[in-house]
């Protein structure tokens, strides 16, 4: 520890007081800095990845702009930061592209600052990778000492070698942190973070560690929070949202909790992510269905429609399984969108197992589906399994799915043209000047003619043209 002792001695030992003590401390740094370039410090924060890192990365921002810093684009940022992810290999890869380009310019600007983070840098050979080779960059950190971030700045802006601080698990969580908000009208909500499912080939559980909820009060609380802050869409974040709460201390289960959610004054929407079809329960069902606030939309991952895969992939549910639930669904709740996620390739998949994919998407009718060419990760199971499917293989099945994927998305599309659908007014549209774009409840959007003051507004549009996966429209 190279910080000055008196400043660190000072420091509480309780959170989130000692953060926000550090928050000062990188404050007066920052200060003293801008002064001496007569002009203010930028920062600029690339987040790769799901929601939950999007949502983190609202958190970083939150404490750089309580610092006094700035933001900006990346080209010009005196502080770059990359929030990363490794669920496949190919995020990975565009991390190390990235720095490659960074290298250069802090040669040039000596005083600009690197930060990595995120669920990369959980993995140890990432780690031990960056030591190696990339000792320009400043700080490294992991997913479960994200609320340190003010810690560790005040410690990098002390000492001037690569600082690098990666815990492996942990059961803190801590509330009442900064976080700034990406969109005024809309925010995510963290309920839970890690995960205990441990499918074969995913990577998430090992760098996002075991499943914790956050308390019903604190959610509460936060959401209400947000909603007299002007948010009126919230998206409640988990990696799991269906076994929310089962190791609270006292339980309480995600049906209940969306119902309390449904009572705040202000939210207007409520969205969430992930759920898991093995624990998706009647229960949920039937509060979407009596609910007014909760969207017409459910994202249910099948990642195959092979029972054998499925097992291999320690999914826990059958292809059977699987259409009856989403088939439920349905009939309960006639208006739902209903979108997944697909791996093409995990290990072991034959022809024969890659047609019952294609069957549950023909039998299920996706509105959408992303999918996914399997990406071997180093440490979990799927990786050292034989039979690894040829590239040549993989390539075909992934062109094959996506078309039918794409066609079924277009069918269910075009079913709403001609309808009136409320939409939330989210943004302009950068491609078609006197434009803004919408967002229904079904997750769809729609583009009409508007400005910029009605964002975050509610209105009725008129669904004219159907344009594949969106609509052209006019307010009505
Ligand atoms: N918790 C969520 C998924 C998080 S990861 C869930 O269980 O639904 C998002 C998606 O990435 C997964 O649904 C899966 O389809 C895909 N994915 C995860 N690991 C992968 C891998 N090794 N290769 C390819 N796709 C993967
Ligand atoms: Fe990964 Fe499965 Fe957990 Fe989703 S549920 S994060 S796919 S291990
Ligand atoms: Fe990626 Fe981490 Fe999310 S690995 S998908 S950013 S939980």
């Amino acid at each position: 520890m190279n910080l000055n002792s008196e400043i660190w001695a000072a420091a509480p030992e309780t959170e989130p007081e000692r953060q926000y003590y550090f928050i000062e401390v990188c404050k007066k740094q920052v200060a003293e800095e801008r002064e001496k370039l007569g002009r203010p410090l930028t920062f600029c924060v690339t987040t790769f990845g799901c929601q939950m890192n999007a949502r983190d990365s609202e958190k970083l921002t939150g404490i750089l702009e309580q610092i006094g810093y700035q933001p900006t684009e990346e080209d010009t940022a005196d502080f770059v930061i990359y929030n990363t992810c490794t669920v496949r290999e190919n995020a990975n890869l565009k991390v190390y592209g990235h720095l490659g380009l960074l290298k250069h310019r802090k040669k040039e600007n000596p005083h600009m600052k690197i930060a990595l983070c995120g669920c990369m840098m959980q993995e140890p050979e990432v780690v031990a990778k960056l030591k190696q080779s990339y000792r320009f960059v400043d700080l490294v950190f992991g997913t479960h000492n994200i609320f340190k971030f003010a810690e560790l700045l005040a410690e990098s802006m002390e000492n001037g070698s690569m600082i690098v601080d990666i815990w492996k698990d942990t059961q803190e969580i801590v509330e009442e942190l900064p976080i700034e908000r990406k969109y005024s009208f809309k925010s995510g909500v963290n309920i839970m973070f890690g995960c205990n499912n441990f499918c074969s080939y995913c990577i998430v559980p090992y760098v996002r560690g075991r499943e914790r909820s956050r308390k019903p009060e604190d959610i509460i609380k936060e959401i209400e929070k947000l909603a007299a802050d002007g948010v009126t869409e919230v998206m409640l974040l988990g990696q799991n949202v269906n076994s929310y709460g089962k190791n609270l201390e006292t339980p309480m289960t995600f049906a209940e909790l969306l119902r309390e959610v449904e009572k705040i004054d202000g939210i207007r929407r409520i969205r969430f992510m992930t759920s898991h079809p093995k624990d998706l329960s009647d229960e949920l069902i039937q509060v979407m269905k009596e609910s007014r606030k909760i969207c017409r939309h459910l994202h249910l991952p099948l990642q195959s429609g092979s029972s054998r895969i499925l097992k291999a992939m320690n999914r826990r549910y059958t292809k059977e399984q699987y259409l009856e639930l989403a088939e439920k669904i349905r009939r309960e709740i006639p208006d739902i969108s209903l979108t997944t996620d697909i791996i093409v390739g995990f290990p072991g998949e034959t022809d024969e197992d890659f047609e019952e994919t294609l069957d549950v998407v023909r039998k299920v009718h996706y509105d959408n589906a992303y999918t996914f060419i399997y990406s071997r990760r180093t440490g979990t199971p799927a990786a050292s399994m034989e039979n690894q499917v040829s590239e040549a293989d993989n390539k075909v099945r992934f062109d094959k799915l996506l078309k039918l994927v794409q066609d079924c998305a277009r069918e269910q599309t075009a079913r709403y043209t001609g309808t009136v659908q409320e939409v939330l007014i989210e943004e302009v549209n950068d491609h078609r000047p006197g434009y803004v774009t919408g967002r229904m409840s079904n997750n769809l959007l729609v583009h009409f003619p508007g400005e910029a003051s009605q964002i975050g507004q509610y209105v009725n549009v008129s669904l004219d043209e159907c344009k594949g996966f969106y609509f052209m429209g006019t307010i009505v």
